[in-house]
């Protein structure tokens, strides 16, 4: 197998950064996409090429329709046609259902679950014509189980496995398998937001007594993205530390 087109969506962030670097790794040529700039893209771009990775960094708001097809022209210009999409990007908004708003809950499913689409409508269908394509969908140990103060965020990702189940049976035929991702807990700047004291009382219901690595959950994603995934579809993996078993 040659080199592969990937991208990831929120490709700059905590987890989606270890998955881009996982499948440049792997011999694949990444495209990272970002919402905001602040001196990131440089920074990202510097350390992949640094390493000797082929990389390329497109902004994309995947909630909004117009910006994820100037994203996907603008990626086969830079890259050529994508093989395989991880769709990473997310968000929380967390709050009691009590006090959570309408914008909080929509913010969340526009990002989390309408992200999901905005941005496979771009590339799946050109997979299947190829014959050959992987989605690799991140979601959450939290979709899975819940959690007190995460019904937009859990309804969201929860939401994503039935997108990906769906669209598996779709595009089996055509080369093209969709799998969800669900990792617990990570070392990133998402779960840091969580107050200290409830972050603790959290680990400390982790079977394994920490959290999880991004790069734990990357060579998970370049497994599901290589040849030998060919034959895995339509399936959730858990990766949580043991936080939840099913
Ligand atoms: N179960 C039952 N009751 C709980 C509870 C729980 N897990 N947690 C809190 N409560 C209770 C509190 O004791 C409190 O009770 P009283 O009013 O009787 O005192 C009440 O519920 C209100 O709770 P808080 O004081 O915590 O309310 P708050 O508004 O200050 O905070 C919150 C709410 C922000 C949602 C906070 O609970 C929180 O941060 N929870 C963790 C959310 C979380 O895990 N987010 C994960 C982010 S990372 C991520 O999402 C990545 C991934 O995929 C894993």
């Amino acid at each position: 197998m040659g080199q592969r087109i990937a991208l990831v969506t929120g490709g700059l962030g905590g987890l989606g950064s270890a998955i881009c670097h996982q499948l440049a790794e792997a011999g694949h040529s990444v495209v990272g996409t970002y919402t905001s700039d602040g001196g990131r893209v440089d920074k990202w771009l510097g350390e992949m090429k640094s390493k000797g990775y082929t990389a390329h960094a497109v902004h994309c708001d995947v909630t909004d329709w117009d910006s994820c097809v100037a994203m996907a022209q603008e990626t086969r210009t830079l890259a050529g046609d994508v093989d395989i999409l991880v769709n990473n990007a997310g968000i929380t908004k967390d709050g009691t259902f009590k006090k959570m708003t309408k914008e909080s809950w929509d913010r969340v499913m526009r990002t989390n679950l309408d992200g999901v689409f905005n941005v496979s409508k771009q590339f799946v269908t050109g997979m299947a014509e190829r014959g050959w394509g992987r989605v690799i969908n991140i979601a959450s140990v939290n979709g899975r189980k819940g959690q007190f103060g995460q019904t937009n965020y859990a309804a969201s990702k929860a939401g994503i496995h039935g997108f990906t189940m769906s669209l598996a049976q779709e595009v089996a035929k055509n080369g093209v398998t969709v799998n969800t991702v669900s990792p617990g807990y990570l070392a990133t700047e998402m779960v840091m937001k969580v107050k200290e004291e409830i972050r603790q009382q959290i680990i400390d219901q982790i079977p394994i007594g920490r959290l999880g690595e991004p790069e734990e959950i990357g060579a998970l994603v370049a497994f599901l993205a290589s040849q030998h995934g060919a034959f895995v579809t339509g399936a959730n993996f858990d990766i949580n530390g043991g936080l939840h078993m099913q």
